[in-house]
């Protein structure tokens, strides 16, 4: 599908990328001759990615809600590598909740996480973005149009990035920067279907909503993340890798699978 060494010069940070889609992208952008840092917040699994990846990996640890851990990060980064080419925004935070039993720091961490962490790594990258024409890419959800049952915090906050994508394209295009975001459904082998698909009859159930009926594999989200990174005129979208998830079903959670009360 992509040219051996077509990523080769490239380098970009993806944060959340020790495990889950995060490391599964860095996989595959590596095997295409990129070279990424991959940032979370525990030193011992950034370490074990950073071993299983290989030598074109970099690991720093940080929290994408502190504007100094980002900034260290990104610097360290460009001193590492050189450059920046792309910036893959997809450290998240989730759990399953009823609004009615949400607390107040509940919602700000998720919020905090996803959306402020976006925002803050984005401005963070954008001078390095500005010499490469380089790429913001947000990892987002099918769940941003809502309703987003039992997880209206990240639905909130995933909303919230796709308007930033939007803006940074606009605000940034100019520099030649391009933003976009993917919208994968649920992803295989993941942290969020552990946390949100905890039962194997929730699993099953859920590929019978799923029209290509599986979950996506993380390298498929990587794929689409390499064609973004070579693709110079496509901004300001959001695009859906969900097997069509979305055509089914407009939140995460059927609503079936609801109590009355939820
Ligand atoms: N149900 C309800 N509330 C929950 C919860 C759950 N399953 N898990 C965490 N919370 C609440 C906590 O109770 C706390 O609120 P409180 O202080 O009012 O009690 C608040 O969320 C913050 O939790 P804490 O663990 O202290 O914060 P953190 O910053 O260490 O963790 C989270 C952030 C909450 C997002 C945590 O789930 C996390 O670190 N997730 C990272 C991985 C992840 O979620 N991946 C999924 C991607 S889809």
């Amino acid at each position: 599908m992509f040219k051996e060494n077509c990523l080769s010069g490239k380098t970009g940070i993806i944060t959340g990328g020790t495990s889950g889609i995060g490391f599964e992208t860095a996989k595959f952008l590596i095997s295409l001759g990129a070279k990424v840092t991959v940032t979370g917040r525990e030193q011992d699994k950034m370490e074990k990615a950073v071993s299983l990846l290989g030598p074109s990996a970099f690991g720093l640890t940080g929290d994408v809600r502190q504007a100094d851990s980002v900034e260290a990060n990104v610097n360290e980064h460009v001193k590492r590598f050189g450059t920046l080419d792309f910036l893959m925004n997809n450290a998240a935070g989730n759990f399953l909740c009823p609004l009615e039993q949400m607390t107040e720091n509940g919602f700000r961490s998720v919020v905090d996480i996803v959306l402020h962490g976006t925002f803050l790594f984005s401005k963070a990258a954008l001078p390095h973005l500005k010499k490469s024409k380089g790429l913001i890419v947000n990892t987002g959800t099918t769940y941003v149009d809502g309703p987003a049952a039992m997880v209206a915090h990240s639905g909130a906050a995933k909303a919230g990035v796709m308007n930033l994508t939007k803006s940074m394209a606009l605000e940034w295009g100019p520099y030649g920067i391009r933003s976009n975001m993917i919208a994968p459904g649920p992803v295989e082998g993941t942290e969020g279907v552990k946390r949100l698909m905890a039962s194997p009859s929730m699993k099953e159930k859920m590929n019978s909503y799923l029209p290509l009926g599986r979950m996506a594999s993380g390298s498929e989200i990587g794929q689409l993340i390499a064609f973004l990174i070579l693709m110079p005129y496509i901004t300001g979208t959001v695009i859906p890798i969900d097997g069509g998830f979305h055509l089914t079903t407009p939140g995460l959670i059927p609503a079936e699978f609801l109590s009355p009360k939820q």
